[in-house]
């Protein structure tokens, strides 16, 4: 587990005021895609900058993974790389798969397709862990009813650049679900 890092504003022992919020505990959240070269590391990387930009790095922690081994050890692709950084984002991750072990050690799994939801989920009823699976886009605002984030990876970079859209206004609502979440806590 982390430790706790303060960001801005006045810290009592382990309890950390966010403006008008409050959160106590910090939360982990784990973003997978097939991969993990090219949709869960923009999310983790996009994520990853809100939450420093809200002072709240220390408090969450992020990381990625992928249902398949294919790019393991790998940078993301550069597609995904160019996307991001031509909105401000790097992206750092190395590619990994899922493990077992991440369903204990992450409050929130956050799929990126139908397909990479039901791997996990059965990953959880083979193996256990408490870890609370989600469809990454059950949090997005403007999802009109689709479910996935397209898998980019056999598309054109237009295909790039819808997807880092989606990411970022579903990762904003993201935070804010998950602050509102530690505030009734
Ligand atoms: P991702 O995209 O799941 O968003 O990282 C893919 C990357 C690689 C492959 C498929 C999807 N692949 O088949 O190698």
């Amino acid at each position: 587990s982390m430790s706790p890092r303060a960001g801005p504003g006045p810290v009592h022992s382990d309890t950390y005021n966010l403006g008008t919020r409050h959160m106590s505990e910090s939360i982990s959240v784990l973003f997978v895609c097939l991969g993990n070269i090219c949709r869960s590391p923009m999310a983790e990387g996009v994520f990853r900058q809100l939450v420093e930009e809200e002072g709240l790095d220390g408090l969450i922690r992020i990381d990625s993974a992928g249902t398949g081994d294919w790019h393991v050890g790998e940078a993301p692709d550069p597609r995904a790389s160019g996307v991001a950084r031509k909105n401000g984002v790097e992206l750092r991750s190395i590619a990994r798969t899922i493990e077992v072990e991440d369903l204990d050690h992450f409050d929130y799994v956050l799929a990126m397709d139908l397909e990479n939801l039901h791997d996990i989920q059965a990953l959880q009823r083979a193996h256990g862990g408490d870890a609370s699976i989600h469809l990454f886009r059950d949090f997005d605002p403007d999802a009109e009813g689709e479910q996935e984030v397209p898998d980019p990876y056999f598309g054109g970079p237009g295909g790039f650049d819808r997807v880092y859209e989606m990411i970022h206004r579903t990762s904003g609502n993201l935070l804010d679900h998950l602050r509102s979440e530690a505030d009734a806590k």
